[in-house]
């Protein structure tokens, strides 16, 4: 593991008055670069050929630095390189989906802005159920084994990207036919159904609101909301329920994009409280919290009631919604803020205060 002491060490070697700020090439790359170039940062990318025509379009990265394969960055000359280079890495989805949690924490010696220890709390369904729960959020209730099943459940399968093989049931006998049928079609295997995990199915609409928490400041704000345009939930829709039972379809949640979501004003209060909630649970089970960006996956139902499922404690892709502007960052900045330069305005704030140290790891 590496700790706060050996980042410290790091950073102590910095010219702090050159500091970068890099990240993979992927996900939400040019929200953080767009912000980091309008805080006067310089910026690397760490970037596969294929994917270089972005950075040539929108001209917002100093140095790239091209690999085959995202898991370079365990390579300790690469990371030596973005050493030299001053760099504070921005983790965001592509380095969950591409390094393993323990590579995460233990292999990679660059500082990122974020907190490390939160990343084994965020990796696993269970210990991430009850962050939320202690943080006192209403999730959706969760069941022990297939014969509990008393309700329209989602089954997901554990570590399972895009809901891929997640399926719907609502009683025992429901629940194992499907399975049946799941590992029958090569969709799921029947270890998968030892670890699955079983969740009350919310019925509503996703909201995902994303906010920051300052380290600095000692506050978190919301900042961003969005929801997802998914695919192929978002088709079948499209196709009568005749022609659904006859092709038999079987719904993936593939991000495909994003759309921005202005809440209803008197759900406000409780989606900054959950925020707010959330970060002080974090604080306890892993000092200070959660530093900068982070986004909870939520469902509200037609009694607006609030059920959250899922915590990032990084920035989400749906935060690329707000480049520029998004209505919540207008509330708090006026015009032209967005999570990227949020980012990159606390870190080049830390540097003046001289605690860079505090919103690194
Ligand atoms: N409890 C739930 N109730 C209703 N819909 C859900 C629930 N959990 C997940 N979903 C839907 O399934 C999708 C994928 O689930 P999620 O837990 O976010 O898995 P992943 O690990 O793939 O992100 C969500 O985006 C949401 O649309
Ligand atoms: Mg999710």
């Amino acid at each position: 593991m590496i700790d706060s002491k050996a980042v410290g060490r790091i950073i102590d070697k910095y010219d702090q008055t050159k500091l970068a700020i890099g990240t993979l090439g992927s996900h939400s790359s040019l929200n953080i670069f767009k912000g980091a170039k309008e805080e006067g940062f310089r910026t690397v990318c760490i970037c596969k050929e294929k994917d270089v025509i972005m950075y040539q379009k929108y001209p917002l990265v100093d140095e790239l630095i091209i690999v085959k394969d995202f898991t370079e960055l365990l390579n300790e000359k690469l990371q030596e390189h973005l050493r030299n280079l001053n760099v504070v890495l921005i983790p965001h989805g592509s380095f969950t989906a591409y390094l393993s949690t323990e590579q995460l924490t233990d292999n990679l010696n660059v500082p990122m802005m974020g907190n490390r220890q939160l990343l084994h709390w965020e990796a696993n369904r269970k210990s991430q159920e009850e962050w939320l729960r202690q943080a006192g959020l209403r999730l959706p209730a969760t069941f022990q084994s297939p014969d509990d099943i008393d309700r329209l459940i989602i089954a997901k399968l554990q570590g399972a990207k895009g809901g891929r093989g997640y399926f719907l049931a609502n009683s025992p006998k429901s629940f194992y036919k499907k399975a049946d049928e799941m590992i029958k079609r090569g969709l799921i295997t029947k270890e998968d159904i030892d670890k699955i995990h079983l969740q009350e199915y919310a019925l509503g609409v996703n909201v995902y609101p994303s906010y920051f928490s300052s380290i600095l400041n000692d506050d978190v704000e919301l900042l961003a909301m969005d929801r997802r345009y998914e695919s192929a939930v978002d088709s079948i829709g499209k196709i009568p329920a005749q022609e659904q039972l006859e092709i038999d379809v079987i719904p993936t949640y593939t991000v495909v994009g994003n759309f921005p979501i202005v809440l209803r004003e008197s759900l406000l209060p409780e989606v900054m409280r959950m925020g707010e909630k959330v970060h002080k649970k974090a604080r306890e089970l892993a000092p200070p919290g959660i530093i900068g960006p982070f986004c909870l996956e939520t469902v509200i139902t037609d009694d607006l009631k609030i059920y959250c499922f899922e915590i990032s404690a990084r920035i989400v892709a749906g935060t690329n919604v707000g480049i520029g502007t998004s209505p919540y960052a207008y509330l708090r900045y006026g015009e032209n803020m967005y999570m990227g330069r949020r980012i990159a305005m606390e870190l080049k704030e830390a540097v003046k205060q001289k605690r860079l140290h505090e919103v690194v790891a």
